[in-house]
């Protein structure tokens, strides 16, 4: 008797892999496993209904305390890939994980997933999958299936799927954002309805927020502290009640190809706000900038599902060392579906008022009239090439005059 179990969210794709396992594929059993990180309720619900209704095995895994706490190593490294904040990505290996979890205790011989072969997602679970013993196998990729072909062989073998949102846009929603993609959305000049947003309200009105880090790890909100999925759930509706957290993207996807991705992710925004509002106060501008470089590869990574991997690891290292400091409070202000910081506050603070202040006199044995020797080197070097570049331009002049090069010096 051989078992697959199937990455199962009761969509189309993945209900129609159910009996795709068996037929073509010649499995006994398939196991759906659904993991939870935090998509909407609704959509437990579908799953169930779909499974129960397929005579499915079907297995929910709670992860969302730990996504919550990969959302927030996200956080530390301030990551975005090309505006978006990664919600999907970051999801994929941690949901991988959790269905290979259950693979191996229910004794499964292989794992499936529903994912077409244009996108990242088959990516991000084979990774992790293909770490493992068990085959894998990917239907909907290995079969050619184009969606009309799924809704036709549903509809002929009377399977239980919706119209619901499938018809429309194809949507992956967990806690760190919500994407939406297809139909006309493809269209890089078609302007999205204001129906594909279901955390983001037309932007009115303002607030300010006030978040509180604790070493680079959000702990409050206005005060309030919460546990890691709380206050993501919490920021989600707050800000996003102000319309905070929509992007646009023309994304450049793993295998080359440029997709048109709408998000929303407004818990997201204001703590990548906040946080490296925080950092800019504390750190040290060398640290700034070096920081920038690890979270550009960090970010990448994370894009590609490999979070997993020692260069993580690494850049996890320089990024944990950096972020003991980074404790106290950003607030950003809220408006127009803006969010920008208007306040930081930490006794970790590099800054110094008396010595950037216009108002005081000599501070640590440093007097105004010290910068002096500083104006007269700033920029000699580049006065120089130009000087240079001016007698090259015009070497009659240089010959004629016997001059050495000389460049003006007020
Ligand atoms: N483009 C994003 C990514 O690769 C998200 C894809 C989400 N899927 C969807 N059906 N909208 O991470």
């Amino acid at each position: 008797m051989t078992t697959v179990a199937l990455a199962f969210s009761g969509g189309l794709d993945t209900t129609v892999c159910v009996p795709l396992l068996q037929e073509e594929y010649g499995y006994d059993e398939v196991i759906g496993v659904t993991v939870d990180v935090g998509q909407p309720a609704s959509e437990f619900a579908e799953a169930a209904e779909t499974a129960e209704a397929l005579g499915l095995d079907h297995h929910v895994v709670d992860a969302k305390a730990e996504f919550a706490e990969v959302c927030f190593d996200a956080v530390k490294a301030n990551a975005t890939y090309q505006g978006y904040p990664l919600g999907t990505a970051l999801a994929r290996p941690v949901i991988a994980e959790a269905i290979l979890d259950v693979a191996v205790e229910q004794g499964c011989d292989a794992l499936a997933h529903g994912c077409t072969g244009k996108g990242n997602d088959q990516l991000r679970f084979e990774a992790v999958w293909r770490g493992s013993d068990l085959d894998v196998v990917a239907p909907v990729r290995e079969l050619g299936l184009t969606r009309e072909w799924e809704q036709e062989y549903a509809a002929e073998k009377d399977l239980p799927v919706e119209g619901g949102n499938e018809g429309v846009w194809s949507i992956d929603t967990n806690l760190w954002s919500r994407a939406v993609e297809g139909g006309k959305l493809e269209e890089p000049s078609y302007v999205p309805p204001e129906d594909i947003y279901e955390w983001t309200a037309e932007p009115s009105g303002e607030t300010t927020i006030e978040v509180t880090f604790e070493a680079g790890i959000p702990v409050a909100v206005d005060g309030e502290a919460m546990e890691p999925v709380e206050l993501v759930q919490h920021l989600n509706e707050y800000a996003g009640s102000y319309g905070v957290g929509r992007t646009d993207v023309m994304e450049d996807r793993m295998l080359g190809l440029k997709v048109r991705e709408n998000y929303e992710h407004p818990a997201a925004t204001v703590l990548l706000t906040a946080h490296g509002a925080l950092e800019d106060l504390v750190l040290t501008n060398e640290e700034r900038a070096f920081k920038q470089q690890v979270e550009q590869e960090w970010a990448e990574k994370a894009y590609e599902g490999l979070t997993f991997a020692p260069l993580v690891d690494a850049l996890d290292a320089f990024v944990d060392e950096t972020q003991d400091v980074v404790t106290g409070t950003a607030t950003v202000k809220v408006a127009g579906g803006n969010c920008r910081v208007v306040a930081r506050d930490s006794e970790h603070a590099v800054y110094a008022e008396e010595m950037a202040s216009f108002n005081t006199e000599d501070v640590a044995g440093i007097a105004q009239a010290d910068a002096t020797g500083v104006a007269k080197y700033h920029g000699l070097q580049e006065r120089l090439a130009n000087a240079v570049a001016d007698d090259v331009e015009k070497p009659e002049l240089a010959a004629d005059g016997g001059e050495k090069t000389e460049f003006a010096d007020e």
